[in-house]
């Protein structure tokens, strides 16, 4: 049976409940975390926390717990709920207030966090993916819980057989549906810049890192949509499903219909980081 934490206590997921007029219900006003778990250390958690600070600054959200704090709440989630590997789901909303669009006068928020298992890996046959217009807001940077365009477009990909949408906007690659675009084109890695039309990936930034480290030419700049129908190969990543090649373009095979040579660089790049940080903790 799975416990999850709700504003100060831990209880069985069954007992857990929420008013009808939590602002997260009723208006998608909250912001989430997804952190993945090994071997019963919260992964890269340092990087996770400071993206929710920032999303929630971004929604005008008091920070409801320092970092210490959010360590020891959700290091005590995970070993109540047996450690291993697994993801943790953070959700902090505004909290209860009458029906209305501006602020409660003295928000409290609500504070949600769960435990899941982690989805298998996709390894060397892929995903299959579709392209599709980017219709979400100009803050794509916040970590909002409202994600309404997000499961349209996850759902008009998995309609079409695919796994993922991956998003263009004015011509430019920004990023999947729930994940980071990586195209490697002539044997360099490109992923599209940071900016407010995309999540700053927690799981993007590692294999940045990783590869630059190994001298692996990789740059963040624009990815055009000519550019990403042409790649070489074109890789997902995220927390939950790590660095996924992209074997189908819009029912085009991609570097002949499997993972390609530098998606097995970066793919060893990772897992070698992954038993380093089980072994020793640090990451
Ligand atoms: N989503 N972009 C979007 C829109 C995402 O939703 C995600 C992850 C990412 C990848 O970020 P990270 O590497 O930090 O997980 C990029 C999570 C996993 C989710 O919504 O379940």
């Amino acid at each position: 049976m799975s416990l999850v934490y709700l504003n100060g206590e831990f209880k069985p997921i069954e007992e857990a409940a929420i008013s009808v007029l939590d602002r997260g219900f009723l208006f998608g006003d909250g912001v989430y975390e997804v952190i993945p778990v090994y071997g019963g250390r919260l992964f890269r958690l340092e990087q996770h926390l400071w993206r929710l600070d920032n999303s929630l600054a971004g929604i005008r959200i008091l920070p409801p717990h320092g970092s210490a704090e959010w360590r020891d709440l959700l290091s005590e989630l995970v070993s109540r709920n047996g450690g291993g590997d697994l993801t943790v789901y953070v959700q902090v909303t505004r909290g209860v207030g009458p029906r209305d669009h501006a602020f409660p006068a003295a928000p409290s928020p609500t504070v949600f966090a769960m435990v899941n298992p982690l989805p298998e890996r996709a390894g060397v046959q892929g995903v299959k993916a579709i392209t599709a217009r980017d219709i979400r807001w100009e803050l794509c940077n916040i970590k909002a819980i409202t994600l309404l365009p997000n499961a349209l477009l996850r759902q008009q990909a998995v309609e079409a057989g695919a796994t993922e949408a991956i998003l263009h906007r004015n011509g430019s690659v920004t990023e999947g549906a729930a994940s980071n675009v990586f195209v490697v084109s002539r044997g360099e890695v490109a992923t599209p810049p940071q900016s407010a039309q995309l999540l700053p990936g927690i799981t993007r930034d590692l294999v940045v890192e990783l590869l630059q480290e190994a001298g692996v030419p990789c740059d963040e700049r624009a990815v055009s949509l000519d550019e990403l129908r042409r790649a070489g190969e074109i890789w997902i990543t995220s927390s939950t499903r790590e660095i996924v090649p992209v074997t189908e373009l819009d029912g085009i095979p991609i570097a002949g219909g499997q993972a390609g040579p530098v998606w097995e660089t970066a793919q060893t790049l990772y897992q070698d980081f992954k038993t380093r940080v089980r072994a020793e903790g640090a990451g």
